[in-house]
């Protein structure tokens, strides 16, 4: 099988990893990939949004399998253009279709959805453009802190959190009349604050059965102790260790289940990963988001730990023949350091070359944000590279992805040094 996968960050080098050690991949295209993937499949230019040089590729590699990374070609209808396409209807795309897509692509849907099928989530109203005076009652009737949420897909920068009620009704009014988010901001989702401790659970799913895969905790914020902004993601761990059996079942019969079988009632069909961001609130699981692509950075420990053939797992969707297979789980623990550059996630600069240690060891290093440069390794993104180590305890995982980590640098490298800090 020829596979293309498209992105180029950090999950996309997890990914390309993982797919190049099946036994049914033949040949891996990764686009536009990066100075990582580049170890694992042939990199070919192009912008995974540019649906018509998608085809192209699809067509002159004789590709019957692409996976699709990030969630924006989702969003805008890459399965459906395929599906669309006489030339293309036979290849396989892992990623949902626009309808399921819209689980990410539009929060004001998602908690719609929610509240259809019973799915434990924040209490919320959605306002659309010029509602301003109804979301400012309804700002006043919640607790403080106060959640915003632009409907659309605002690469991770869409939700505003504030404690003081005047700051909340600025923003409502910048978002409902200005422009501060586009297009993305044209809905307004508020929502009360769920006050507990976040974790990540992925599903692989064919719309009629699905796979759990391992669990992972991911840290959001810039600063140590959990300051600061937030940022894509600067690190993460699995398993996590407060997700244990009870949870687990909980997550499953509230969440998991309820979503599956309520994509499938309201005739949504789905292939590809759901990715639940969940708060944990006094033992009981909450939705705060879904996406429907594995998350950056848990892709880089999630993936290290599934001991499976990923290529035959996602083959195996188009005919919706999951539930012949079971997910195999490495028992190791798996810590990911994300190597950012300074200044991020505000301004930063690019072009700074990298050094890399001679001996990695075990640990796996992935590409996020790097490019070649006149032959040498350089800094090409605000999350550069990601450090992911296994160990037998995560506390051992970690030492070993903070001591590689230590070893690389490029100019202004930062990166947290507290990963599980509120684990152990
Ligand atoms: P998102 O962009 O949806 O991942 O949200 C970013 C972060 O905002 C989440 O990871 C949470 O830490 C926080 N957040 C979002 N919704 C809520 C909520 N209802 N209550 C508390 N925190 C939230
Ligand atoms: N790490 C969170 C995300 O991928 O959205």
């Amino acid at each position: 099988m020829n596979i293309l996968l498209l992105g180029g960050g950090g999950r996309e080098h997890a990914l390309a990893w993982k797919l190049s050690q099946s036994r049914l991949t033949d040949s891996l295209y990764i686009m536009p990939g990066n100075p990582g993937t580049q170890h694992h499949g042939e990199t070919l230019e192009g912008n995974p949004l540019d649906f018509d040089r998608v085809k192209d590729v699809v067509l002159s590699h004789n590709i019957t399998m692409v996976v699709v990374g990030p969630e924006e070609p989702l969003v805008r209808g890459i399965h459906d253009f395929f599906l669309g396409d006489p030339q293309l209807a036979g290849v396989q795309v892992v990623g949902p279709q626009a309808a399921g897509a819209r689980l990410e692509g539009s929060k004001a849907f998602a908690k719609e959805f929610m509240v259809r099928h019973g799915i434990p989530t924040a209490v919320y109203k959605v306002f659309a453009e010029g509602e301003v005076e109804a979301a400012e009652k309804f700002l006043s009737l919640l607790t403080p802190p106060y959640v915003l949420k632009a409907d659309g897909l605002a690469a991770g920068k869409g939700v505003l959190i504030h404690t003081d009620y005047a700051e909340a009704c600025r923003d409502v009014r910048e978002v409902l009349q200005g422009d501060r988010f586009g297009e993305a901001g044209k809905k307004l989702v508020i929502e009360e604050f769920l006050s507990g401790i976040e974790a990540s659970v992925f599903v692989l799913t064919d719309g009629d059965h699905y796979l759990l895969l391992p669990e992972a905790k991911d840290y959001k914020r810039i600063g140590e102790g959990d300051t600061g902004p937030n940022t894509g993601g600067m690190g993460s761990l699995s398993p996590v260790p407060f997700f244990n059996d009870a949870l687990r079942m909980k997550v499953v019969k509230k969440i998991i289940e309820p979503t599956i079988q309520g994509l499938r009632h309201e005739g949504i069909p789905y292939s590809g990963f759901i990715f639940f961001g969940l708060m944990v609130v006094n033992g009981d699981p909450y939705v705060i988001e879904y996406n429907v692509r594995m998350g950056d950075p848990e892709a880089e420990s999630v993936i290290p730990r599934l001991s499976n053939d990923l290529a035959e797992l996602m083959s195996s969707l188009g005919n919706k023949t999951l539930d012949r297979h079971d997910v195999k789980v490495d028992p190791r623990c798996a810590a990911t350091v994300m190597m950012v550059s300074e200044g991020y996630p505000g301004d930063y600069t690019k072009g700074h070359s990298i050094t890399l240690p001679d001996d990695t060891g075990d640990a796996l290093i992935f590409h996020a944000g790097t490019k070649a440069h006149q032959g040498s390794l350089v800094t090409n993104g605000g999350r550069v590279l990601a450090v992911t180590s296994m160990g037998q305890t995560l506390p051992d995982a970690l030492s070993q992805s903070f001591q590689l980590a230590n070893k690389i640098d490029f100019r202004g490298c930062y990166y947290r040094k507290d990963l599980g800090f509120d684990l152990f």
